[in-house]
């Protein structure tokens, strides 16, 4: 696999403040990669070097090769970025903004139109076009953000919290719209905070805390690297349940707790050892009259990872 984006030995300071911490990460071309953590956890400080906003302190990042510290021009014509505090440039209204900004990655006058009403009409920002930028919500403000990246089509595209302040429907629609351009070629990078959206949108993930990696995988491979994070939770079926005998089968597969007649067992690959347990448990005559796997969650294994919480409650 190629890479997009490498980031190599990241550190970035203000002042003396370590924003970015030694960072090394490689995003493949083609995936949707996310960055997950809590505020303040450098995520924003990365996006914008990757975009050749900062120069890094020490260390580097390429983008299909090219550096950010010495090939800034060839980086910055890879790179598109949608901000996390969108700014309108001096531009009045989104359809100017929008139309200048068409023009300025490359589109003819004509063409510019076409994908600027395409990408307008996909948002739902069409009937926004003329408003000026105070009168607009901070949702569609960010829609408008997002929509110049979705009109550059850059190789790589990079979505600092796509989906902060937008509305559920609203959300639905941006990440179809990501994915769509990513099947039109572009690498995704997003930052988030929302465990929802990290599951449901990046094939990969890499969990970072005060600046530095924490973990790097996939949903998958992140929720299974948590020591007995699956629950099984099963119920035996019949009246006169032999609890000790269920137990003595249960146990062989990891720690068990009962409650009335539901036994749970906390276990790795939950999926896997869920068949063996009916399997077990059937040859010793005992039916399960109910049974269901719980993963952990992304904020789980957050705080398993970091001891911190993902969000406030
Ligand atoms: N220009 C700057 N000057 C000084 N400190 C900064 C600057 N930019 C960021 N920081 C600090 O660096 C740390 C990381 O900030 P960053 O914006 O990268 O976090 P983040 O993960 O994007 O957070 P959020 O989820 O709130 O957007 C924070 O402690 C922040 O205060
Ligand atoms: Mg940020």
């Amino acid at each position: 696999m190629r890479k997009a984006v490498e980031i190599i030995n990241l550190v970035k300071k203000f002042g003396n403040f370590v924003a970015v911490d030694n960072l090394s990460l490689d995003i493949y071309e083609g995936e949707i990669f996310g960055l997950l953590g809590p505020n303040g956890s450098g995520k924003t400080t990365t996006l914008l070097t990757i975009a050749t906003v900062y120069k890094p302190t020490s260390g580097d990042v390429r983008v299909f090769g090219y550096s950010v510290v010495r090939d800034g021009d060839m980086v910055r014509k890879l790179v598109g970025m949608a901000f996390q505090e969108p700014k309108a440039l001096g531009i009045d209204k989104p359809y100017d903004l929008l139309m200048w900004h068409a023009r300025m990655v490359g589109y003819s006058a004509g063409d510019a139109k076409k994908v600027v009403r395409e990408v307008m009409d996909s948002l739902g920002l069409w009937e926004h076009r003329d408003k000026y930028f105070y009168q607009l919500s901070g949702g569609t403000r960010k829609k408008v953000e997002i929509a110049k990246v979705l009109i550059q089509r850059p190789r790589v595209a990079i979505f600092d919290e796509p989906t902060a302040q937008v509305d559920v429907i609203s959300k639905h629609v941006l990440w179809d719209a990501i994915k769509e351009l990513r099947k039109e070629g572009s690498t995704i990078i997003i930052s988030t905070n929302d465990m929802f959206e990290a599951e449901r949108v990046c094939e990969r993930i890499a969990i970072i805390y005060r600046g530095r990696l924490r973990a790097v995988g996939t949903v998958q491979e992140l929720k299974d690297s948590m020591p007995y994070g699956d629950v099984i939770e099963l119920s035996v079926a019949g009246k006169d349940i032999d609890v000790s005998k269920v137990l003595e089968i249960l146990n062989s597969f990891g720690r068990v707790s009962v409650n009335g007649s539901t036994f749970m067992v906390y276990v790795n690959r939950g999926e896997e050892k869920a068949i063996e347990i009916v399997d077990a448990l059937r040859r010793r005559g005992i039916t399960i009259s109910r049974i269901m796997v719980k993963e952990p969650t992304l904020d789980d294994v957050f705080f398993y990872i970091t001891g911190a919480k993902l969000k406030e409650e």
